[in-house]
């Protein structure tokens, strides 16, 4: 029996749509815990090929934002963020480096109090020429009330910068980005709780959906792409390979 009221919204379920307008519909204070991955301000056909891919494997119609638009775009999702997050309530956000500031000026300018800023280390074998190669993530860890959150002692000095590597699926179906489960398992475990609500606006292939899912956790889900947001549903159902479990 749901008693939690998600207005128009089921929890445990993923909607297509465009997340600035889908967010207007629940009600405040609805969600315990945001991890998104939003789309970056970068062109991203021309990135994909430097991945080490088959391109037909990989899920066309990956949705991006014009970079003059980011700014505005990230003001929108964040503000909604913020009014839906529950009192408690906290949030993740990946950001690449090229558009940081507008992540950290939305951040700052629709009132949320950054914990911390995480850095996540993957290894990334791209050739650079006259450059370094980019190998890690920005991850902003941010509350709404820094004197009430949750933050569970899972270790005991946990440290702001984490190696974790990516996943890659071989030959399977994918869509162009994907967060490894183990950086998504660990935020669960550090800032929710069994039974708690997880949004993720931006779901791509739904791993932060399928991970709450495994953790006890309820969550809900946007995502614009039609075709990703099946994936992600094939993803809950169990019907492909799933990388928490290993099966497949
Ligand atoms: C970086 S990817 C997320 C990847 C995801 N964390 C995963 O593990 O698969 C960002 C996603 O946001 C989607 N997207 C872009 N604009 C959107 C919008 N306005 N509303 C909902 N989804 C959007 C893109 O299609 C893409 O799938």
């Amino acid at each position: 029996m749901n008693d939690r009221n998600l207005g128009p919204y089921q929890e445990d379920r993923v909607y297509q749509g465009d997340a600035t307008r889908l967010i207007r519909d629940l009600p405040d204070s609805a969600i315990d815990l945001l991890v998104t991955d939003p789309p970056f301000a970068i062109d991203f056909r021309a990135q994909r090929l430097n991945y080490n891919r088959t391109g037909s494997n990989v899920l066309e119609g990956y949705q991006e934002i014009a970079g003059d638009e980011y700014e505005s775009f990230t003001r929108e999702w964040m503000s909604e963020a913020y009014r839906v997050l529950s009192p408690s309530g906290s949030m993740y956000v990946f950001s690449g480096w090229n558009h940081l500031k507008d992540i950290l000026g939305g951040l700052d300018g629709v009132g949320f109090t950054t914990q911390n800023h995480l850095i996540w280390k993957y290894q990334f074998g791209v050739f650079t020429k006259k450059k370094y190669v980019t190998s890690h993530y920005h991850v902003l860890f941010v509350v709404k009330d820094p004197k009430r959150y949750t933050f569970n002692k899972v270790e005991h000095y946990p440290e702001d910068v984490w190696d974790i590597k990516r996943e890659y699926w071989k030959g399977r179906k994918k869509t162009p980005t994907k967060l490894p489960s183990e950086i998504v398992r660990k935020i669960l475990r550090f800032s929710s709780n069994p039974g708690d609500i997880v949004l993720d606006p931006f779901l791509g292939s739904g791993t932060v959906a399928v991970t709450a899912k495994e953790m006890g956790r309820h969550f809900i889900g946007f995502e614009v792409v039609e075709d990703y947001l099946s994936f992600a549903n094939e993803r809950l159902s169990g019907t492909v390979w799933n990388s928490y479990t290993g099966n497949g």
